[in-house]
């Protein structure tokens, strides 16, 4: 099972793929974490992201293909994989498609941008995993503690109001475009277009993972 999560900024990608992957047993492949993690580790890769990623600016397409094409070569995505964040521009979706990459699915989380910037502010996340917490929505056992390591849980540079906002213009701009384009594809006739399933994000985290699972026949 190969499978795109689309959606914006603090639609629930990051807390969806955690269900998917279980259920699918495939990785998930956020390079929002693979940038972060770079960040963490000083890497030149690391230092270069974090001038877009801390501005709310998309890092250029060429580092992050290359970043996508390497990793889904690794044996532990012989199986499938879900991509969470990526593709997110026209020129990426088009990369995937010229290599060759099958898709089976893209799911669009579908959420408002004002229900987002409420969700922007209470995320909490354990940055090592890439597991994420709200305050209040969906809140660790401990308080500040992630579930399963015990370890602290931060607040991410990029949910600030203000950056939150920058985020969410870059995504209706850049990424947005990338619902044409797989309906479009879909609507070719192309067999190897992936099918595309758009899902309302307004609920509570179980009832989107349902909507989910139910979309995919899972
Ligand atoms: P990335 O990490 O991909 O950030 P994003 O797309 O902005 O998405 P988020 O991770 O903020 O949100 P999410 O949809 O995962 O929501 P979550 O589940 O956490 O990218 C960060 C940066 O890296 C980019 O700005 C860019 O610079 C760079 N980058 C990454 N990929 C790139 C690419 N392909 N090309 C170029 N640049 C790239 O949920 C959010 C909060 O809401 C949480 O607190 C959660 O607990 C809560 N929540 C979730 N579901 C619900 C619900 N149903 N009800 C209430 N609360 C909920
Ligand atoms: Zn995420």
């Amino acid at each position: 099972m190969r499978l795109i999560l689309l959606g914006g900024p603090g639609a629930g990608k990051g807390t969806q793929a955690n269900f998917i992957k279980e259920k699918f047993g495939i990785p998930q492949i956020s390079t929002g974490d693979m940038l972060r993690q770079a960040v963490k580790d000083g890497t030149e890769l690391g230092k270069e992201a974090k001038k877009y990623m801390d501005s709310g600016q998309l890092v250029p397409d060429d580092v992050i293909i290359g970043l996508v094409k390497e990793r889904i070569k690794e044996p532990d995505c012989e199986k499938g994989f879900l991509f969470d964040g990526f593709p997110r521009t026209i020129p990426q979706a088009e990369a995937m498609k010229e290599a060759g990459v099958k898709i089976d699915y893209v799911v669009e989380i579908a959420v408002p941008d004002e229900e987002i910037i409420k969700r922007m502010s209470g995320r909490r996340v354990h940055l090592p995993s890439g597991r994420t917490y709200h305050i209040i929505y969906n809140p660790p056992k401990v308080e500040g503690k992630d579930d399963v390591t015990g370890e602290p849980l931060v607040q991410r540079e990029d949910d600030k109001e203000e950056t939150v906002r920058k985020r969410l213009e870059v995504y209706h701009a850049q990424t947005e475009p990338l619902v044409e384009f797989y309906k479009k594809w879909e609507e070719s006739g192309d067999p190897n277009a992936p099918k595309y399933i758009r899902i309302d994000g307004v609920g509570t985290v179980d009832e989107i993972k349902e909507r989910i699972f139910k979309a995919l026949g899972a």
